[in-house]
């Protein structure tokens, strides 16, 4: 019998929960969201929500003795990483066998974490990616929709031009332009505003003091700002933290049975819950949503899941990369830590590159330009699960990240040959390491729309149930994901909203 009962369920509260919620409660339609993560409203110790990356503490990492940054070294040195306690912090690096996915946890999903860069996908290569979805729709009415809901802006251009926080930009920028490639401003969700105030002194540092990746304290419009914040608001909505759900089945009077394990902040599970509900939405986003539905099919407690259930996923074509500037080419010891700038190489048919110009701060002026390439890599992978240990696997291998490393390199070594520059080497571990291959900021796939999904979000099979998350993405969207997930997802409810609730 299940303990707690809501009309609607979502898992989850990155943007597909976030979104979904919101539109249910504003519906009038009773909703309960299940988050694995903390709510992150209360100061530590030290006054602060969330620590930099300058001095990670227990709240930087999901569980871990010690932090695991997607920069693992610096001149070949040990020095990035610090040994915490295990706490559920705020982000969370999940291993696979050859691939390893960063993914935020708490309210707000990968909101609390992320470069906050706001990028609308080129309408050709939605439209490559996502065939059966109207572009017309999504480029008139979800994309513009999702941008307002999330709060996206764009930096001043002439404060950018005259500050030294985005000298790092610029360099990166002069070097593209002699290689004759094209730069874009990118539009992101921190309020740039602030970040003005920040420079000046005039309001507490957080892009300006190192803050990202283990969350920012300030200035970032991260999901429990924005879409969370007017759910709540609507009178109907609730969160429930810390409550993990591990298995779904259906009943035979067709409402959907949810198990969930609350745990306490070391990570012991101390009640396991059930839950029943009419409408579920899946938001655990690509990781945690495949995992949940292929563990539904494997075990037969979801048995009609479509075979396309756990295909498709792929990385974006992420890598990592940092080039050795020349002396008089200095990045400047200050960075701001949010993104605002993409080297475009898309149009380039033989070799398609969007290259993020990404922050390094460290205090210190160290001459690396630092980027993000998202790689146009037509490699996909399947999970599979494993009965013995109850654990989903994700079959993707080192080979398909040579994929986009090859294709990154392309680009890169046309801007060290234009510029007389080399790779750095002592970024990723090893010795010989120019290329972080093998983890993704950008997992996407595994409920693909259209083939685990009807060209809406429903799963194939089940009625009144619902992927509104990453997952829906086919593997690749040519830029940083978050307002694609936005728009389909507000897509989804528009319809979900209009012809499966109707009383
Ligand atoms: P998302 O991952 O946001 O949310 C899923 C939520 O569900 C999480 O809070 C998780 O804890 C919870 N959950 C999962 N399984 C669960 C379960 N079984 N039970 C209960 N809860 C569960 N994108 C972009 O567009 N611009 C950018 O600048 C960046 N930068 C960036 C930096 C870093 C460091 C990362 C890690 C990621 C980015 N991204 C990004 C990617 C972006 O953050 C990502 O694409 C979205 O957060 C994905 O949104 P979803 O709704 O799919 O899931």
């Amino acid at each position: 019998e299940p303990v707690d009962n809501a009309p609607a369920i979502v898992i989850g509260s990155g943007y597909g929960g976030a979104v979904a919620a919101l539109r249910l409660g504003q519906a009038g339609i009773r909703t309960l969201v299940l988050e694995m993560g903390r709510l992150w409203n209360t100061p530590g110790s030290d006054g602060k929500v969330f620590c930099s990356t300058a001095a990670p503490d227990q709240r930087s990492m999901w569980f871990r003795t010690r932090t695991e940054a997607p920069l693992s070294t610096f001149l070949w040195l040990d020095v990035v990483n610090k040994d915490i306690s295990p706490y559920p912090g705020v982000l969370d690096r999940v291993h696979f066998a050859d691939m390893s996915v960063y993914v935020g946890r708490g309210v707000g999903g990968g909101s609390l974490v992320n470069g906050g860069m706001a990028v609308t996908p080129l309408p050709s290569y939605f439209s490559e990616q996502f065939p059966t979805v109207d572009a017309g729709e999504m480029y008139g009415t979800y994309f513009p929709r999702a941008r307002s809901m999330l709060g996206v802006n764009t930096v001043d251009p002439a404060w950018f031009e005259s500050t030294e926080w985005y000298r790092f930009t610029r360099i990166s920028r002069k070097h593209a332009q002699r290689t004759g490639l094209r730069t874009t401003f990118v539009p992101n969700v921190y309020d740039f505003g602030y970040m003005q105030r920040e420079a000046a002194g005039t309001a507490t540092r957080s892009a300006l003091g190192q803050e990202v990746i283990y969350g920012n304290n300030h200035g970032k419009r991260s999901l429990d700002k924005t879409y969370l914040a007017s759910a709540l608001g609507t009178g109907n909505v609730t969160i429930n933290t810390m409550e993990r759900v591990r298995a779904v089945h259906r009943a035979a009077d067709g409402t959907y049975v949810l198990t969930a394990d609350r745990i306490d902040t070391t990570g012991t599970v101390v009640e396991t819950k059930e839950y029943g509900c009419t409408y579920l939405f899946l938001a655990g986003g690509s990781i945690g949503t495949t995992e949940l539905l292929v563990r539904a099919r494997e075990t037969g407690t979801l048995p009609a899941l479509d075979a396309s259930v756990g295909t498709g996923w792929g990385t974006n074509g992420n890598v990592m990369l940092g080039r050795a500037n020349h002396l008089w080419d200095t990045v400047g010891a200050n960075q701001s830590t949010m993104p605002v700038m993409g080297i475009d190489d898309w149009a380039n048919t033989a070799n398609p590159v969007f290259a993020e110009i990404a922050p390094l701060p460290t205090g210190l002026e160290h001459w690396v330009s630092l980027y993000l390439a998202i790689t146009k890599n037509p490699q996909r992978a399947s999970f599979s699960y494993d009965a013995g240990t109850d654990k989903v696997g994700l079959g993707w291998t080192a080979a398909q990240s040579a994929v986009s490393v090859a294709m990154a390199k392309k680009l890169f070594d046309r801007i060290n040959l234009a510029n007389a520059t080399i790779y750095r080497y002592d970024l990723f571990g090893s010795s010989s390491k120019a290329f972080a291959d093998d983890f993704t900021y950008h997992p996407l796939g595994g409920c693909v729309l259209g083939k685990a999904t009807d060209d809406y979000g429903r799963v194939k099979g089940y009625p009144k149930l619902y992927v509104t998350d990453g997952s829906l993405v086919p593997g690749s969207i040519g830029v940083n994901p978050f307002v694609t997930i936005t728009a389909l997802a507000e897509r989804t409810m528009a319809r979900v909203l209009v012809e499966d609730t109707a009383p």
